[in-house]
């Protein structure tokens, strides 16, 4: 069965979508981004399935993402930053780790965040007071990213291609 190379994990602004896109330059491999998926699938953009159709209808069709792109993707996977509390995720990265995969969390503080995600509309999350929720949400996922993946590494103050480096050193 193919599988992820490595799958990335992460909150909003740790700069997932761009190292996966140079682990995937670097490595000759396809780069995929489960929020890309959804929006594929749904056949429109994330902001509007949360205003449209609500956050637990994208939770739903992002774990059918998630676990199709596990089982049939063999190159860089990027998961969306909420993805990692649902329990199906969970159970399946527990057994795509357990077979050797590499789940990377990419972890940042809000200082280098805030000017990646530029606290936009498009995270619909992160509306009203963007840094508190950036924070809260980080608080409360940080034990998950933790728990989840089988390496850390730390995109504060560095570029993509840098972080990419430190990847494919340590895989
Ligand atoms: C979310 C993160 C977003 C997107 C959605 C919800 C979250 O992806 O999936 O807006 O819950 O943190 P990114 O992490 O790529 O911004």
């Amino acid at each position: 069965m193919p599988a992820p190379v490595v799958v990335l994990v992460g909150p909003p602004g740790s700069g997932k979508s761009t190292v996966a896109a140079q682990l995937a330059s670097r490595w000759g491999v396809p780069a995929r981004d489960t929020d890309a998926d959804v929006e594929v699938v749904a056949g429109k953009s994330i902001g509007e399935i949360f205003v449209e159709d609500g956050e637990p209808h994208f939770r739903a069709l992002e774990r059918d993402a998630v676990l199709r792109a596990l089982g049939e993707h063999d190159g860089v996977l990027a998961l969306g930053g909420g993805a990692v509390l649902d329990e199906a995720t969970q159970e399946a990265l527990a057994g795509y780790a357990a077979g050797g995969g590499v789940v990377v969390f990419l972890d940042v503080s809000l200082a280098h965040a805030a000017p990646r995600v530029g606290f936009n509309t498009a995270r619909p999350l992160l509306l009203g007071n963007p840094r508190a929720q950036w924070q809260a949400l980080m608080e409360a996922r940080r034990p998950v990213y933790e728990r989840v993946s089988t390496l850390r590494v730390s995109t504060d103050a560095r570029v993509p291609a840098q972080v990419a480096a430190e990847i494919d050193e340590a895989v």
